[in-house]
């Protein structure tokens, strides 16, 4: 299965132009799935409210879902990327799966970052897993990362490859994704934006960074910090169901639940 990244960067809050560009980025390749930026298609550095709400979709019959849907059906790729989500009253930090049969999943962003706080409400599907093709497929968006039980729900629920949109400002994520895929024997795509972006008196910069990692902590395939790049490898998902570490460990097996004490 061949899966992997397109690490770019969007123009702030122009999504038609975003998107053409990302589906230029997306036919350059061959890939079974290939996952996105968290706001790929919008940027990320929302000055208030009313900006939020006017570049928000809803998921289903939105524009951008719209447009993913159709490039995922013309080029045979799985696309997970992220959008701000507008659903009735809220708004979400969501990320998309679609599949060329047509198939739409959403995941919600549970662990809101910052000014996020401000803007979304927190997500609310918890960590789902989605089978594609006999494939499970986990989604966590970007700031997920820092709270390990992100990985680990998803990896409990079957995930094999955790799918991972995000805009990195601070350094750790890579580093520390080598280490989630470890501990939970899965793989995982972190797809990170480049450059950066000032809005009024706000200065972000992205870390690009963005990286493909197997269930032994092996990095298989990354992107420097430059603005845009797509890196995909050959994997096989199947790797990720041997939680065998010794003959005599079982990383779930061996899970100790009831000393945890977890609240
Ligand atoms: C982040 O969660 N976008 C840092």
């Amino acid at each position: 299965m061949r899966i992997g990244f397109v690490q770019m960067t969007p123009v702030f809050g122009e999504t038609c132009h975003n998107v053409n560009h990302a589906e230029m980025l997306i036919r350059q390749v061959t890939a079974d799935l290939l996952v996105l930026p968290e706001f790929f298609a919008t940027g990320y550095l929302f000055t208030d409210e009313r900006e939020v709400w006017s570049l928000a979709e809803p998921v289903e019959g939105g524009y951008t879902t719209g447009r993913l849907v159709s490039i995922s059906r013309e080029t045979g790729t799985a696309l997970v990327a992220g959008l701000p989500e507008r659903a009735g009253k809220s708004c979400f930090n969501s990320a998309v799966m679609v599949t060329p049969e047509g198939d739409l999943y959403v995941y919600r962003k549970t662990h809101l970052f910052d000014r996020e706080k401000l803007f979304f409400n927190p997500g609310d599907t918890g960590f789902e897993v989605f089978t594609w093709r006999d494939v499970r497929v986990g989604i966590m968006i970007c700031f997920d990362w820092f709270f390990p039980e992100s990985a680990r729900t998803l990896a409990l629920a079957g995930a094999q490859i955790i799918t991972h949109p995000s805009n990195l400002v601070l350094p750790h994520c890579p580093q520390a994704m080598v280490t989630r895929c470890l501990e939970n024997r899965v793989f995982a795509v972190t797809a990170n934006r480049g450059g950066s972006e000032k809005r009024g008196s706000m200065y972000l910069n992205y870390i690009g960074n963005s990286r493909i990692i197997d269930p032994g902590g092996k990095v298989l395939g990354q992107a420097g910090d430059e603005e845009t790049a797509v890196v995909i490898t050959d994997v096989n998902p199947w790797e990720s169901d041997n939680k065998q570490i010794t003959s005599r460990n079982d990383l779930f097996a061996d899970r100790r639940s009831e000393q945890y004490r977890l609240s």
